[in-house]
């Protein structure tokens, strides 16, 4: 994330960057008492994100592989979504997927993510693959940092 977001400034964007897994959202528990329309009777940090991603152009997300699929963080936050979802789309969309298995393991992620955010009606425009990384920071000496920072670069 950090080099996506320096190849964006480098281009003359603002990046903002939220780290969903240290900031308060509880699951979405189904009640529906949003209507679909909100607000939710949850007063947690993800009014803070979906704050943020309404204001912005460009949305990237960044999930490691757990059990072949994103992990439970930013499932969670996506859940929330669910009051006045229809006005999440119009994004450009980017993934970053990490896990140790190799890029074929990793696009099980890529294909619940594609069907989750052109669903809200967003444009998918690539992902950046962090494939073969086991330990927490070892995608540091790979190629996707390389292609994250042409990414940003090139939005
Ligand atoms: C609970 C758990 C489940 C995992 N399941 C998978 C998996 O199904 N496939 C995979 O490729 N990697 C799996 N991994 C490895 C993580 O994806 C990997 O540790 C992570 O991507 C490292 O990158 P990070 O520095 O971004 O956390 C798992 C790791 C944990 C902790």
């Amino acid at each position: 994330m950090d080099e996506f977001k320096r190849g964006a400034e480098e281009s003359g964007h603002k990046v903002e960057v939220l780290d969903v897994c240290h900031m308060n959202i509880n699951p979405c528990i189904g009640c529906i008492q949003c209507g679909y329309e909100g607000p939710c009777v949850q007063k947690d940090d993800t009014v803070i994100v979906k704050d943020k991603l309404l204001s912005s152009d460009v949305l990237v997300f960044a999930t490691p592989t757990y059990f072949s699929t994103m992990n439970g963080m930013l499932k969670n936050l996506i859940d929330r979504f669910l009051p006045k979802w229809q006005d999440l789309g119009k994004h450009d969309v980017y993934f970053i997927i990490t896990g140790h298995d190799g890029k074929r393991g990793l696009e099980l992620v890529e294909k619940e993510l594609i069907t989750v955010f052109e669903n809200l009606g967003n444009t998918v425009m690539g992902t950046i693959w962090g494939e073969g990384v086991w330990q927490k920071g070892e995608v540091m000496n790979t190629k996707a940092m390389l292609e994250a920072y042409k990414a940003g670069k090139n939005i």
